[in-house]
């Protein structure tokens, strides 16, 4: 395949981004990881240049950041506007307007046809700890359950609610009190005589159970739920399940959450995807591709659930600030006038088609699945045992990066392949990636025979 937006096979990393290494490795502890060993030298769109001159295919999108492509031109001249007028006041001391057009516009997009308020934090971790706070503060109840596999932040909270327990707990408890974990479907991995219909219920059914055996649905504030679990490996929930757990939400007057941070802003072909699913969660975190990079998150939910707490006890220094709300209302923007919902559903599209030609052809692909354009392969040893195959799967990265494509690992089991590129990326530019990626798992496959 002759080239146009990759570079040819090239080891990384390159002389620059090999001494930059060196000093990043005397300096940053080992704790904060790198999936890319090199470093950046500018992006545009779905690409992205590296310090040696080698140029990427993007298929990361600074995992699910970049849904507007890296430095969309009105992104930029919007914080370069706001750059010019003033950095930072602090909405609790000098409060500016940008901050309410951004939460009005969410309010208006975000599912459910009550009345919405709608507050600013920084981090996709901080919404989730804040939604925590709103929902106990408004039910007067402790418990929050999350399910098996989900993936909530590093804070202590979000890392308790997280249910996946290397690298992200692993050593880290005393975790906080008063959290669940409710079995979530896989569907892949379900009970083979079980229909994806019976799987729904049989868990539904194991849901109603842990009220009995963990906890009262009485002292449970809130669910809290990706409407696709992301960090796990993208495991796409069915409808039924949703709806179920979200009717034994309404029935114990138990808050529904939804964690929008990886999913929002048009990954799955709209702007929410609970949207998918016909449920009006009460509250929904976001963040990520909310502002094109801008260390910014949300919380959107119900007027009065969200009205709960009083005066100063919620915020915090930077949350919402200036440039992070002129960024996210330049991505509402963006969305709009170039159709990123339906972009999103177009790249879906491809990436299934070439995902299913490529099952056919590698019998280490046990499982491909997308909603919209969020799109994962699931590698295993064995498609009869299904299991997980780890190292093939970091083979499959590794040879994907040589040749000028990132992408990222995910999976409960390491065993997964995700893709989160722009959704303005070209056809040009995605044939070619889907290219990339196929060769890689080529090579892999032949990398591992020997
Ligand atoms: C679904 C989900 N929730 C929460 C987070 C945490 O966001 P942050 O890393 O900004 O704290 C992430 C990050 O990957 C996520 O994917």
């Amino acid at each position: 395949m002759s080239k146009q937006f990759a570079q040819v096979k090239t080891e990384l990393p390159g002389p620059k981004a090999k001494e930059l290494l060196e000093r990043r490795h005397d300096i940053v502890p080992h704790g904060v990881s790198y999936g890319t060993p090199t470093f950046v030298e500018s992006a545009k769109g779905a690409l992205l240049k590296d310090v040696d001159g080698n140029q990427f295919i993007d298929f990361a999108g600074a995992i699910g950041v970049i849904n507007v492509g890296h430095s969309h031109d009105t992104v930029v001249s919007a914080l370069q506007d706001q750059v010019s007028k003033y950095i930072h006041t602090g909405f609790n001391v000098m409060m500016y307007d940008p901050y309410i057009a951004f939460a009005e516009k969410l309010a208006n997009l975000a599912p459910g046809s009550f009345d919405k308020k709608v507050m600013f934090l920084n981090s996709g971790a901080e919404a989730n700890e804040n939604a925590v706070k709103i929902a106990r503060k408004y039910t007067g109840r402790q418990s929050i359950v999350s399910f098996t596999g989900g993936f909530h932040g590093r804070t202590l909270m979000t890392m308790s609610m997280t249910g996946k327990v290397k690298p992200y707990k692993f050593e880290y408890g005393p975790f906080a009190p008063e959290v669940y974990h409710a079995p979530f479907p896989y569907n892949y991995r379900r009970p083979e005589t079980m229909s994806e219909d019976a799987y729904a219920d049989y868990l539904l059914k194991q849901v109603e159970d842990f009220f009995i055996t963990e906890v009262a649905p009485s002292q449970v504030a809130a669910f809290i739920m990706e409407p696709v679990q992301g960090e796990s490996g993208f495991i796409i929930p069915n409808k039924k399940f949703v709806k179920g757990v979200y009717d034994l939400c309404k029935q114990h007057g138990i808050l529904f959450i939804a964690d929008e941070i990886q999913t929002g802003f048009g990954r799955t072909g709209k702007y929410f995807a609970m949207d998918h699913y016909g449920v009006e969660p009460d509250l929904v975190t976001i963040s990520k591709s909310m502002a094109a990079g801008l260390p910014i998150s949300g919380i959107i939910g119900r007027q009065e659930v969200m009205d709960s707490a009083a005066p100063g006890e919620l915020g915090g220094t930077y949350c919402g600030s200036p440039l992070g709300c002129r960024a996210g209302l330049a991505v509402l923007q963006v969305m709009e006038e170039e159709n990123l919902n339906d972009c999103a559903l177009t790249i879906g599209n491809k990436v299934m088609d070439t995902f299913e030609k490529m099952y056919d052809r590698f019998d280490v692909i046990g499982d491909y699945r997308g909603l919209g354009a969020m799109c994962a392969l699931e590698f295993v040893k064995d498609r009869d045992s299904k299991e997980p195959a780890k190292e093939l799967t970091g083979q499959v990265l590794k040879e994907a990066r040589s040749r000028g494509l990132i992408a990222l690992k995910a999976g409960v089991h390491d065993n997964v392949v995700r893709l989160l590129m722009p959704l303005v990326i070209t056809d040009e530019q995605l044939e070619e990636g889907l290219t990339i990626l196929e060769e890689a798992v080529d090579e892999a496959v032949a990398v591992e025979k020997v």
